[in-house]
Order: structure tokens, then C-alpha cells, then sequence
């Protein structure tokens, strides 16, 4: 087996990336299964063959066989695991993506779980799954104008992790091409952010200072301490998973709730599912939630 050297790749059009067989394409995503979790169904597996085919490349190596044997052993392989992770994973978000669950949690959740608050205590937010952040500038937008309107001066903090470590840097600077601000109300660009050379949009201090980032594989959030959380909004993240997993997944962060604290879900991305410690919260804007009983 040759070892290239990752730092000189051996370019090559994308065009002549080598066939993968059925054995070999299941191979591949049942790696990426054991690994994040996400199922690869066949219908795409022409973006498997893409995403692997061209970091493969990048990483010097012309055959999936020799490509695989590096990334599954040593630390190496880790490394370039998780730049071929960024690959395989849909990045897709924006501000404000979900208006109904952010109505669902100013007006039902926020109120509910402030209600029985010390002021001097403090309100914790999750955004699982976070992608490049824009969720979780929402969330803290969404947050930071309830308390004020409230006149609340709670302390808050917004934590989003996700898998992929170079979406997280992106989260981490809060600098946005203007393009990907659009959908942000303008009430709340202004008030949170500012305009950079007429070309981006940047997340102000007062709420950076709100949020942090940190990467996390979702099928270990059941081996994290209890973080005693009030809210965790977890959107278009499991769909990527089969239901067993996904049920395992949901239970697994029910337990990072306080009593009462509410987990948020994309529409549709858990069906008839039951907890012995949870409740399904009905609600008029039909989002699918379920609050930790206590
Ligand atoms: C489609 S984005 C959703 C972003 C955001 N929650 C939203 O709804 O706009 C899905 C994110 O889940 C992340 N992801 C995929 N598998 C993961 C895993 N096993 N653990 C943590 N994050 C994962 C991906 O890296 C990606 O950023």
C-alpha cells in the first residue's frame, strides 16, 4: 500500500473518479453510519461517490480501498475524518428558518419557563445540530428581545454544538455574507448586528458574548452530564438518522432537560414517539415538542 504525502495531493479531474461497486458503497455508509449516526440510502449514492472521491484526492490517494485503511486507523485517520465529515454532512440552515417554533417558543415556552424563576438564576439554551451558527444567533435574538420586553435582566446562554468542526468556526466568527442575512427580520439586524463593508453581516459582541460553540457527535449527548437545560431545540438533524436512532437520540437528550424544560424538534422528525419521562406538548402552531415532566 503507498502512502502519499496528504500535503501534495495528486490532482485529478473530478470527472475520472474511480466506480464504486454495491460492496464498496456499502462499506462506506456503513462507516458513516457507525460513525455519525446518518444513513446513506442508495439513491445517494452518487454523493457519496462524490464526497469521498474528491477528498480522497485531495488527500493524495487514487483508490477508496487505501483511502479507507488510512482513515480508519491512527490519528491521522481521525484528522481526516473529520475534514471528510464536513463533506458528507448537509450544512443547509439560515436565520429564522423556523418561524413557527420561534413563535411557539417566545410566546409559550419562554413565559413558562420563566414563570417560576429567581431572577438571579439562569436561563440554558442547546441548539443541537447548529451548523454555522445562524440557529443559534436566532435563538439568542429570540431570547435577549423576550427579556427585554419583559424588562428581565436574567442571565442567558446559548450553547450550539454540531459534528462538523469547519461549520463551527464559521458560527464561531458570526460573519455572514449578506446574501445569508436575508431572511433575518430587519428589526433584529439592526438591533444585533452590523453591516461590514456593505458585503457582510456581523453579529454584535453584546450577543457573541451570549453563545458558545463546541463540537459533539450527537449519539454521545447520552453520555454528557446532566446540564439541567430549559430548552433544547434540536431541528433538521435527525431526519439524517433511521427511527430507532432517532428515538434513542431524543431520549438520550430528554435527560439533559430540567424538569419542565422543553425539547423543540423539526416537524415530522419523530412519529408516535413515547417517554416515560416526557409529554408531547400540543400547541397552535403545531410544532412538535415534548417538556420533561417534574
Ligand atoms: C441540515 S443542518 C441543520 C442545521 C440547523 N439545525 C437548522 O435546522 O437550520 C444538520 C447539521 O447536523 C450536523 N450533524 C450531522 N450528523 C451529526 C452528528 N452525528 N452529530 C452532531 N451533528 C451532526 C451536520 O454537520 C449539520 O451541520
Amino acid at each position: 500500500m503507498s502512502v502519499p504525502n496528504p500535503v501534495q495531493p495528486a490532482w485529478r479531474p473530478a470527472d475520472v473518479l474511480p466506480d464504486m461497486d454495491d460492496r464498496e458503497f456499502a462499506r462506506w455508509a456503513d462507516l458513516l453510519e457507525e460513525r455519525t449516526g446518518m444513513t446513506m440510502p442508495a439513491e445517494r449514492k452518487s454523493f457519496l461517490v462524490t464526497s469521498v472521491g474528491l477528498r480522497m484526492r485531495e488527500a493524495g490517494y487514487d483508490n477508496y480501498e487505501d483511502y479507507f485503511q488510512y482513515l480508519t486507523s491512527g490519528v491521522f485517520g481521525n484528522l481526516e475524518w473529520t475534514a471528510l465529515v464536513d463533506r458528507l454532512t448537509v450544512h443547509e440552515t439560515r436565520f429564522f428558518r423556523d418561524v413557527k417554533a420561534l413563535e411557539f417558543l417566545r410566546e409559550e415556552v419562554l413565559p413558562g419557563v420563566l414563570r417560576p424563576r429567581p431572577t438571579n438564576d439562569a436561563l440554558h439554551i442547546w441548539s443541537a445540530g447548529c451548523s454555522t451558527g445562524e440557529e443559534v444567533y436566532t435563538l439568542a435574538m429570540v431570547v435577549d428581545s423576550f427579556l427585554e420586553q419583559q424588562g428581565l435582566a436574567l442571565h442567558y446562554g446559548i450553547t450550539g454544538t454540531d459534528i462538523s468542526l469547519h461549520s463551527l468556526a464559521v458560527g464561531k466568527a458570526g460573519v455572514y455574507p449578506m446574501r445569508r442575512a436575508s431572511t433575518l427580520p430587519d428589526d433584529m439586524a439592526a438591533r444585533y448586528g452590523e453591516t461590514v463593508a456593505q458585503t457582510r453581516f456581523r453579529v454584535g459582541d453584546a450577543l457573541r458574548r451570549r453563545v458558545c460553540f463546541a463540537q459533539m457527535n450527537i449519539l454521545d449527548a447520552g453520555q454528557l452530564a446532566s446540564r439541567e437545560l430549559d430548552v433544547i431545540y434540536c431541528q433538521n438533524l435527525l431526519i439524517y438518522f433511521n427511527k430507532a436512532r432517532r428515538e434513542a437520540i431524543a431520549g438520550g437528550l430528554v435527560h439533559h432537560l430540567r424538569p419542565g424544560g422543553t425539547l423543540i424538534l423539526g416537524a415530522g422528525e419523530l412519529v408516535k414517539w413515547e417517554h416515560p419521562e416526557t409529554e408531547c406538548v400540543r400547541n397552535r402552531w403545531d410544532v412538535l415538542a415534548y417538556r420533561r415532566r417534574g
